[in-house]
Order: structure tokens, then sequence, then C-alpha cells
């Protein structure tokens, strides 16, 4: 055990080693544009320079004499592909822009051209020398320029499905003892994942090959599919591998079909590595945001109202909304509360899932107000949130499966030393540093989606697992190998795990969190399928115990009596038993409350989640608590955060290893988000202006010399057989708050605004 590798606490697995650590780091790990193609051509985008308006024409001259030049694709003359639906609206599309079906322009930096060529540089060489005439508009960018229009999400986007409302907020807020008002806002970010956005794909006869990272395989083959106009069992999506997603990689962006089709049309293997710059604009991002919140307490700090209203960037095509008034309007106990959510348009590409989507941006509000509220009470804003901590969720009496918020917030203050703050901002300093201390709630819905998988054992106790999951660098790999050597009782390192492939059984999309509660719950399924045949063998008299009452969760088998008495299971005289040398087992899993067609669905690369604000008539959330100690130099306003705490609990932890480092990278980027990190708008031409990474700014090590993490021991027995909350995207969830709470507690400058830099500090 190490700082790296916690010591397991009740209900935790071991911290072991990453399963694909080894193939990492000693560059054996194939990624997507690793994968060696027999005798590939390279594309090379040319993207659009304006943001609104049309193209009149191309000169292609210059270009195509480029040595090594084979072809150049335009709208004029590459294969039009068929529109397929919004992600948010039930589909698989990025964006229903199309590019290169029209000599529209829908947005700056949309695909216009393809050049293709002998070698990568041959056609970036040419790309460069494609000249495209346009007639530009003027184009609208963002909050409050002109042409942009606004209306309310509700009814725009399918996955945005309430504005929750409880009580008469209006009436309540009139009353309050205590009323609080402020205008928060988050600026436009970029997900920048290490693995940039690469396709390549290579036809054998009618069946297509797509090498690329995605969050999912299904959705991927089937969207391109559709795009393509062909069977989806033609296509194969493989990608081992992803090197970081964030979210930016769970829906299917356009770039696929166009290179699939060039390569149908090439009869040759296409590859495709789009720069970084394309980057931010070929995929998702995340939108800006505003929200107004509104809070009337009582003197003791209880809530009584509580409005918040948000409002978010999209594209002209599609009504994409994150809509974090789901979490936050069910947070803390509150008998009025009210909320809006609204959809700018602008002509920008299409946002998208950003690690947290509704809960970064939303969170931050409500966690900023929560803290100037504490202030106006002159309470400790760790005592505000106890008052108002809540069993239930305010808006329709949900009780939560489990709520560890206040442990969290008493074990992490605990190991901050919060008792040392100040309340009073401007008191705590040392030289010319001013010292503040921060905090804020983390928390993230605990979701799952069906998902199927292939388990195979042999009589020399080794396994295998199939399943079409994804490894974003998370420890999917990891875990899902703990998970089967957990239920057949054998060692981790007898099992090999396969992911990233559409010819293993479906697994949802890798958002939202939930693919480890999806992916060992299934595993887990089909491993008790095993046992079951095993104990059969063992015991053909056995009679089976009932399927109703002696189950648990949905899809398992029937366990018998000698299974459930927990006696071991001896392996080898079962086999023998059965005749047999290996046993393969499918077998699906569907969490509880989910539509019937789940699994079907999920064949068709389609995710029918649930969970979070409703989970068979519960709630399930994940929680923690974040401290910041932050310095802010009197002069030069240069910020600084010494340290970063989070306590964190989330249902069962597969391992500490792995969920610490999730957690780590959680924590590091909620700060960033808050100092760090924006995508700067040109709002003249709607552009992106720092869109590489030496401009767009992240944090390194010495920006954060100290993180810690602290995992609670949690146990949920009414959200999924694995017993996972999932925290993926819980660490970076409050992180700014708490970084701006810091800051008014070093300065007493309060700043509603991301990202802070030091030009704002006014000390
Ligand atoms: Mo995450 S933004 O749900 O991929």
């Amino acid at each position: 055990m190490s700082t790296a590798a916690p010591a397991p606490k009740a209900n935790m697995g071991q911290p072991v080693p990453r399963y694909d650590g080894v193939a990492k780091v000693t560059g054996h790990a194939q990624y997507a544009a690793d994968v060696p193609l027999a005798n590939p051509a390279y594309a090379y985008l040319v993207t659009s320079s304006i943001a609104k308006g049309r193209i009149d024409g191309f000169d292609l001259t210059e270009a195509k004499t480029m040595r090594g030049v084979i072809d150049i694709f335009t709208h004029e003359n590459a294969e039009k592909l068929k529109e397929i639906k919004f992600f948010s609206n039930g589909g698989y599309a990025s964006t229903t822009i199309v590019p290169l079906n029209s000599p529209e322009i829908a947005h700056e930096g949309e695909i216009v051209a393809v050049v293709v060529a002998e070698t990568f540089e041959a056609a970036r060489d040419a790309a460069h020398r494609v000249k495209v005439k346009y007639t530009a508009e003027t184009p609208t960018t963002t909050f409050d320029s002109p042409g942009t229009t606004s209306a309310r999400a509700k009814g725009q986007n399918a996955m945005f499905k309430e504005d929750p409302k409880v009580g008469d907020f209006a009436n309540a807020f009139d009353q309050a003892e205590v009323k609080f008002t402020a205008t928060y806002e988050t600026p436009t970010q970029h997900h920048n994942p290490m693995e940039l956005f690469a396709t390549s794909c290579v036809w054998n006869g009618d069946q297509l090959t797509i090498y690329e990272p995605s969050q999912f395989v299904y959705g991927l083959k089937n969207g391109v599919a559709q795009q393509l106009g062909i069977d989806a069992d033609k296509v194969r999506v493989i990608n081992a591998y992803v090197g970081g997603a964030f979210g930016s990689k769970g829906s299917t962006t356009p770039r696929t079909a166009i290179i699939a089709s060039l390569a149908r049309r090439l009869n040759r293997p296409v590859k495709l590595v789009a720069s970084r710059d394309q980057g931010f604009t070929i995929a998702t991002y995340r939108a800006e945001t505003r929200h107004d919140i509104q809070i009337g307490a009582s003197r003791d700090g209880r809530l009584v109202a509580l409005r918040h209203e948000g409002e978010e960037i999209s594209s002209r095509a599609d009504a994409y909304c994150v809509g974090g008034t789901k979490t936050t309007t069910r947070l803390y106990a509150c008998p009025n509360v009210d909320s809006l959510v609204s959809i700018v348009r602008a002509d920008r590409n299409t946002p998208g899932f950003m690690r947290s989507p509704p809960e970064v941006p939303y969170v931050f509000a409500l966690e900023s107000a929560m803290d100037e509220l504490a202030v106006e009470l002159k309470m400790d804003p760790i005592e505000l949130r106890r008052v108002n901590d809540t069993t239930k969720e305010p808006i329709s009496g949900k009780p939560y499966t489990s709520r560890s918020l206040m442990a969290c917030f008493d074990e992490g203050a605990k190991t901050f030393g919060w008792d040392k703050r100040a309340a009073t901002p401007k008191s705590l300093a040392d030289g010319d540093w001013l010292i503040g201390y921060g905090c804020a709630t983390a928390c993230y819905p605990t979701q799952m989606g069906a998902a199927a998988a292939r388990v195979r054992l042999q009589r020399d106790g080794r396994a295998r697992v199939e399943i079409a999951g994804h490894d974003l660098g998370t420890g999917a790999y990891t875990v899902i190998a703990q998970a089967a050597a957990e239920r057949l009782g054998i060692p981790y390192e007898k099992v090999s795990v396969s992911l990233g492939d559409t010819r293993l059984p479906p697994a949802p999309v890798a958002g939202g969190s939930n693919s480890t509660a999806s992916t060992c719950s299934a595993v887990i399924t089909v491993c008790d399928q095993i046992r079951h045949r095993l104990f059969q063998a063992l015991m053909p008299n056995e009679t089976l115990a009932d399927k109703a009452k002696e189950t648990v969760g949905v899809g398992q088998t029937p366990a018998s009596k000698a299974e459930q008495s927990g006696q071991p299971l001896d392996r080898e005289k079962a086999f023998d038993a059965l005749g047999v040398s290996a046993i393969e087992e499918y077998g699906e899993w569907k969490p509880e409350g989910a539509p019937k067609d789940s699994l079907q669905a999920l064949h068709s690369g389609l995710v029918r989640m649930v969970g979070g604000p409703d989970l068979g008539g519960k709630i399930a959330y994940a929680f923690g608590a974040e401290f910041v100690e932050l310095r802010v130099n009197r002069f030069t306003h240069e910020i600084r955060v010494p340290r970063l705490v989070g306590a964190f609990a989330a249902g069962r932890i597969m391992n500490p290893r792995t969920a610490r480092s999730q957690l780590m990278g959680g924590l590091i980027w909620g700060m960033s988000s808050a100092l760090f990190e924006a995508t700067e708008l040109d709002e003249r031409y709607a552009r992106y202006v720092n869109d590489n990474l030496a401009d767009y700014l992240v944090p390194v090590n010495a920006d954060t010399p100290s993180v810690d993490v602290i995992l609670l021991s949690e146990t949920d027995e009414h959200i999924d057989p694995a017993g996972v909350k999932g925290l993926g995207e819980l660490g970076n969830v409050g992180t700014a708050a708490a970084v701006c709470n810091a800051i008014y507690n070093a300065t007493g400058q309060r700043i509603r605004k991301l990202p802070v830099r030091l030009e704002k500090i006014e000390v």
C-alpha cells in the first residue's frame, strides 16, 4: 500500500495495478492511429475560415499539382451522406450539421474539403494550398451578440426533460428573512484529450472496419452505417485504448462517415489524424453558461426558497444543453424551488458533453451562492450545508439511496484543517501572500445502462471477459478484471479482458460515469451464470431456489441453495463432472427501472440510461466535499493553490488506486476550470482564438503541489449488483466554487465570472 494505492476500507476492492499499465508505459498499447494499415492514403481536413455564409467556389489548381496528391473532395464531388439524428434527441450524431453536403457554412472550422495524398505531409501541404471563395455574413458568437435567439430548453431537447419546481417560490422568496441574488458565468472550454481525433477506415469488400477512439463503439458503428446507408453489421469499430475523451468521443462526429466514404471511393484504406486546432471545431466542447440564483433563507440558515435559472449557448442547428438544474434543485432541503433552462442559439459548432456536463457549471453557481449566503448569515459554510442536508430530494420527496455528504465534509475538514480558517477575509497572510480557505459540495448522479458480456472460465482457473466497454484511461480494464476475479474466485492475474470492439457484446456509452456500474454488473451477472452451471454439475439434484425471491439484480440466474450458502466452489471437480475444459456464457444485465427495450436498443447503439434523480422511485447520487487553500499575492495578484483536499463517497470502490487517480484528476481539472481554462472567442468572427495547447491553459505539476483524496467507505444496496455509484465525473464538480470561495476568504472579493485571472483581482 502507498499513497497511490490506498489500503482498502470496508466495501472496497484491492488497489491492484492497472491491467493496461505495462502496455501503456512500454508503448505496446495500440491506439487507433497506431494501427498499421496496408497501403494507406492520408487525409487532411480543410476547414472553414468563416462562421456564416456560403462557399462560392474552390481554386484547387495549385493544391492538385502537389506531388503525392490523390484527390480533393469538396461538396462539389463528395458523396452526399445521409443525415442522422442528434445524440441528445435519441440518435447518434454529435451535430446535425453535415459538412460537404452543401455550400452552406454553419460555423467557423467546419470541414469544407478533404485532401487525400500518398503521405500525411503531402496531404497537409496541399490542404494549405486549397483556396476557398466565400460569401461571408456577420456571425453571432455568444450571449448578447446581435442575432442570438433564446428559447426554453424543455421541448427542444429530448434529454432535457423538465424544469424542476415545487411549492411557491415567488411567495416564499418574498417573505424570506434573508434574500440573496447573484449572477454567475462560466466560459467556453474544450476537452483537449491527449489522443487527437483520429479515424482510419478500411474496406474489405462490403465490410468496413473503423479504427477510431470512441466512448461508444456500438453507437459509432450504427451511426456511420446509417450515414452510409449500409447494414450496421457490415461495420466494425475497433479501439482497444482511448487516450482521453471526457465526452468528446461519445457521439458520432461528421468526420468518420466522410473518411469511410472516401476510402470506399478510392478503394484504399484512408487514415485521418485531425490537428489539435481542428479538434476545437470538428468535435464538441463545453458551451458558456450564465446563471441567475435567488435564495431565500431563514436567519438560522434554512433554505426556504431557491430559484436557479440557466442559459446555455448552442448552435443554430442543434438544441444541445446540459441542464444542471436537475441536480441543483435537488441538492438541499428546500420547500419552494423554481428553475428554468434556456438555450441561446449562435453561429457556432454544436457543443456537447464535457466531464460532468451539467454539474460543473450549475453546481459552480449554486455552491458559490451557498458560500455567499453563509457570509451574509455569518455562518460557517459547512454548517450551512449541514442545516440544509436532507435524506429526501425536495422536488418529489424521493429518498436518496444513500448520502454521505456531511460525512465527506467532516472527514475532509479534519484532514484539511478547516478549523484553522479565519472567517474574516484578509485576516490570514504569509508575507506578501493573502491566504484563503474555501469549500464546496461535489455530487454526481449514479447512472447506469443495460450491458451484455461474454465470459469464459477454464478448468485451470483462467478466465476471459469480453465486453465492448471502453477504457478512456480510467481503469475500466482493471475493474472489470477485478469484478470477474472476485466473482469467479480466481486471482486477478488470471483474468484477461477485451474491450473496445463491436465484435464483443455491447456496453453503454462510456459517459455519465456509468461504465463501472454497468459493465461490472453485466460481468457479475455472467459470472453468476457460470457459477450456477458449475454448482449444478456438482449437485444435479439440488432444486433451484425461487427466482423472484432469491435473485439479486435483474437478469441474474436463479441461485441454488448450495451457491447461496457461500460454500466454496470446487472448480476442477465441477468441470470434471461436466466433462468439459471451459465454460463460456453470454449474458445481459438491465438496471432496475430501465425500459424494456434497453438491450435491443443497445445492440443498435442507443442507450437508455437510468439513475440520478430517478432510480426506481429513489434518487441516487455520489457525493464529496472539496477544500481549497489558495494564496493571492498582495502586489502581483498572482494566484496559487498549494493544497486541494477532496473526500468522496461513491458506493463500492472497485479499486482505491484507480478511484484515487480519477478523483485526483477531477480535483485538478476542477481547479483548472476556475483558474486556467477558457476558450477565447473572437466575437467578430465567431472564432476560437487559443485553439492549441500553448495558449489554452492547463495546470502542470508545479500548479498542483498537493492533492489529497480521501475515499470514504459507503455501502449502497439499492443501486446495482456491483454496488457501484461511479466516480469518473465526481471529482471536478464544485471545485470551481471552492476556489472562488477561497478567493473571497483570502481577499474579500467575490468573483462570479470564470475563469479567474490575476487581472480580475482588485485587492
Ligand atoms: Mo462524460 S462528459 O459523460 O463522457
